[in-house]
């Protein structure tokens, strides 16, 4: 059972493999945070850690009385109130029937249950009964009946943790909801780095790690996506955590919309973080009885470092979050004509441009941008998506038959969320588009947003994409979104609910997506925002894939994928090889170099293999063949980060080893020459210390690998990279261990 609930003590303790997490349904109903950390073996009640004191302007709730030890300002809470005494950051505000504004939630009652609970229209982690149990707290506010309903999720081998919540006005007036937060988490100490990832265009989730002071810091988005500038996902470690050792707590938000994680220190050192839906540009409007569900945030503690813990999400992504028959089959190596061609192709240079890519063995041709309405370059035609014949100079099906006679897949780019004013949609309907009446609104990239938030809006383009997706045999779709929203405005809502657009915008576009996913399972969907502006795990769950940056530059996505590595797997990577020198910087890199790091991901290529020359695409050829083998490994092993891309180190190396811990592979990048260069020594991780194991001809013992490390070759060249198998060699008399007891055995 991994949910137990003591009667007499009250206290819940959500115990996973290695963690416990621990709260109490305590005096006056107050549920109180008490422990999220390494697992408690025998559910000790550790509410003896809240020291009790008089605290001058810490206000005590009436109950209380006289009591002046008893105050929510210091208390950890479970889910924190506004307006109730507890100044610190707040889960929830809501603007009552009487317009005052207090919140006081109390614990009124429980149920567990095995397996997951699900969140309808919400993506949501599911899992079996024998996976783990779930947990629904309801707290009540007893002067207005508004109740709050905490979910928790308790994924046990998994240590994961998720929750997410549901408003219901239980009121008898409609009351305003300001602030609702998916998660609060009370740590009684301060001694912890903020770590986050942020970014911009063409440099998405670069990891920054500052250590937390007093008041408060948040990270978040109010751009109506996740954004390319913050995602969310945080991580609030210990102050000397490395990637082996310390505490991490993980904290990801299942939400691709505006989003806000704030993190707190208070006047006794005590850390709170609370994420969910960013509360700018929100207010939700609840009529007696109607509910608000907030999105699922994902909790996962360790105390072995940052490896550990991107090891748990990565696995738990997989498994409990990838949904549809491509979450764990092999992907197309795909080759995407955008960087080649841009808006200047039709249907015989595309012919063209698959022939080549059959010749080295690509196998899947993705038609991008500029195939529909009038495309011919960034200005028009979004919206229009009738294919454009003339441009083509053939139909869809001729040109996807065509393809698929010469072997390979066929995919196709579309831009489903998006309006431009020069296009027959806006000509159409131009009220679709998200504009405030009088104000001519901001234009990016010379388009507008649809009004999602519209049932007719979303129809009309489920049926014009259905249309061409009926057309020909399409078996991929880049669904792409190309700007930040603001002047947000829906016709269709009246003036008090225009809080509610941004929400009601990601409830819409997850419909559309549930509704094609679930009409066209054999499709395989890859996210995109100009590369990474929305790479969160909402979309995961509908495309298991995302285009990780609009920079290719290799050495660049150096550090956009070591970021994306902490909370992301590698599998869910789009990452492909480009052009040299690269359109985005300039820089020259080796093609063997550019294979390497965009073998870290779901593979492709984005040039014009018409210009290569034969030696070039015989490298291509053997990197086909090469990441065909490691598919698997890639795409379902584990991923160690070794070393760089930031500090000193002159190379930066990463690793993937099998479940068994028996096969791999070593990826390095050198990012530094030197004149009379010291040694270049990088340490693997994650093998058996006492297998033996075949690296670049020759044999090593795993625990010489793991603590002696390996010896690079002397770079030769800029940005020169080495991939080497790492390959277990079985020893009579000695059985290999099973992924269960070889963990147990190396920890
Ligand atoms: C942004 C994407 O990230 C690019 O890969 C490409 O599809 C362009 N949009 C097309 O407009």
């Amino acid at each position: 059972m991994a949910i137990i609930y003591n009667e007499t003590t009250g206290v819940f303790n959500l115990q996973t493999e290695h963690t416990t997490y621990q709260m109490k349904a305590g005096e006056f109903g107050f549920l109180l945070h008490l422990y999220y950390g390494e697992r408690l073996e025998d559910g000790s009640d550790l509410s003896y850690l809240i020291q009790r004191a008089d605290r001058g302007f810490s206000g005590n709730p009436y109950e209380a009385r006289y009591d002046r030890t008893f105050s929510l300002d210091y208390f950890p809470q479970e889910y924190s109130c506004f307006g109730n005494g507890d100044y610190r950051a707040d889960s929830i505000q809501t603007v009552n029937g009487d317009g005052s504004n207090v919140i006081d939630l109390r614990y009124c009652s429980h149920r567990i249950h095995p397996g997951k609970y699900t969140l309808p229209g919400l993506p949501a982690m599911f899992w079996g009964e024998d996976d783990g149990d779930s947990l629904e707290i309801t707290l009540k506010d007893p002067v207005t009946g508004i109740q709050v309903i905490l979910y928790y999720g308790v994924l046990e081998k998994g240590d994961i943790i998720t929750r997410a919540c549901k408003v219901i006005n239980g009121s008898k007036d409609r009351t305003e909801v300001r602030k609702a937060m998916s998660v609060c988490l009370d740590i009684n100490h301060n001694q912890l780095d903020f770590v986050h990832f942020y970014g911009r265009h063409c440099m998405e989730r670069q990891m920054e790690r500052t250590p937390l002071h007093h008041g408060k810091q948040s990270v978040g988005s109010v751009r109506g996506t996740s954004s390319h500038h913050h995602n969310p996902f945080i991580i609030l470690c210990d102050r000397h955590a490395t990637e082996e050792r310390g505490d991490c707590y993980g904290m990801m938000l299942l939400y691709s919309g505006c989003f806000l994680a704030e993190v707190e220190v208070d006047q006794i050192h005590q850390t709170r973080a609370v994420m969910g839906i960013h509360p700018d540009q929100f207010s939700f409007q609840l009529e007696p009885g109607e509910k608000l569900v907030l999105p699922e945030a994902v909790m996962s503690y360790t105390r072995k470092g940052f490896s550990n813990l991107s090891k748990n999400y990565h696995d738990a992504i997989r498994n409990h979050l990838l949904r549809g028959e491509w979450a764990h089959k092999r992907r197309p190596i795909l080759i995407n004509n955008w960087e080649a061609t841009y808006f200047d192709f039709d249907g015989e240079k595309l012919l063209q441009i698959a022939r080549d890519a059959k010749d080295v063995g690509i196998e899947m041709l993705v038609m991008d941008d500029g195939w529909f309405g009038e495309r011919d370059s960034d200005d028009s035609g979004l919206g229009d998506w009738q294919v454009n014949e003339a441009k083509l100079g053939c139909t869809l099906k001729e040109l996807v038959d065509g393809v698929n006679r010469l072997g390979l897949k066929f995919g196709i780019w579309f831009e489903p969320e998006m309006i431009c004013e020069n296009s027959r949609l806006y000509q159409a309907h131009p009220d679709w588009m998200m504009r405030v009446p009088g104000r001519k609104g901001n234009i990016a990239r010379a388009q507008f947003v649809l009004d999602f938030t519209r049932r007719d809006v979303r129809a009309y383009i489920e049926e014009a994409m259905s249309k061409v997706l009926d057309s020909a045999n399409i078996e991929y779709i880049k669904w792409d979104m190309n700007r930040s929203m603001c002047n947000i405005f829906s016709a269709a809502l009246p003036p008090e609910r225009q809080g509610e657009i941004c929400h009601r915008y990601v409830l819409g576009l997850y419909d559309l997506l549930e509704r094609l996913t679930t009409k066209y399972p054999y499709i395989l969907f890859e996210g995109c925002s100009g590369g990474g502006g929305r790479f969160d795990g909402g979309m995961l769950y509908y495309t298991p894939q995302i285009w990780c940056s609009d920079d290719t530059d290799a050495i660049e996505r150096l550090k956009i994928q070591y970021g994306t590595s902490f909370g992301y797997p590698i599998g869910a990577v789009g990452s492909h090889v480009s052009a040299c020198p690269n359109h985005q910087t300039g820089r020259l890199t080796p093609l063997e170099t550019r294979g390497t790091v965009a073998m870290a991901g779901s593979f492709g290529y984005e040039l014009d293999l018409t210009k290569m020359t034969e030696e070039e695409k015989n490298i291509i050829r053997s990197q086909i063949e090469e990441y065909k083998k490691y598919d698997e490994l890639i795409h379902e092993g584990d991923y160690y980060r070794l070393c760089g891309p930031y500090g000193n180190d002159r190379v930066t190396a990463w690793q993937f080893v099998d479940k068994e811990k028996k096969n791999g592979l070593f990826c390095a990048v050198i990012t530094r020459l030197q004149a009379n260069p010291a040694p270049l020594i990088v340490k693997l991780k994650g093998l058996q210390k006492d297998m033996r194991y075949e690296v670049n001809g020759k044999i090593y013992s795993g625990s010489a690998l793991m603590y002696g490390g390996m010896l690079l070759p002397v770079p030769k060249e800029e940005y020169e990279s080495f991939r080497y198998e790492i390959k277990g060699i079985e020893q009579e008399g000695r059985t290999v261990l099973s992924p269960s007891e070889s963990c147990s055995r190396i920890r």
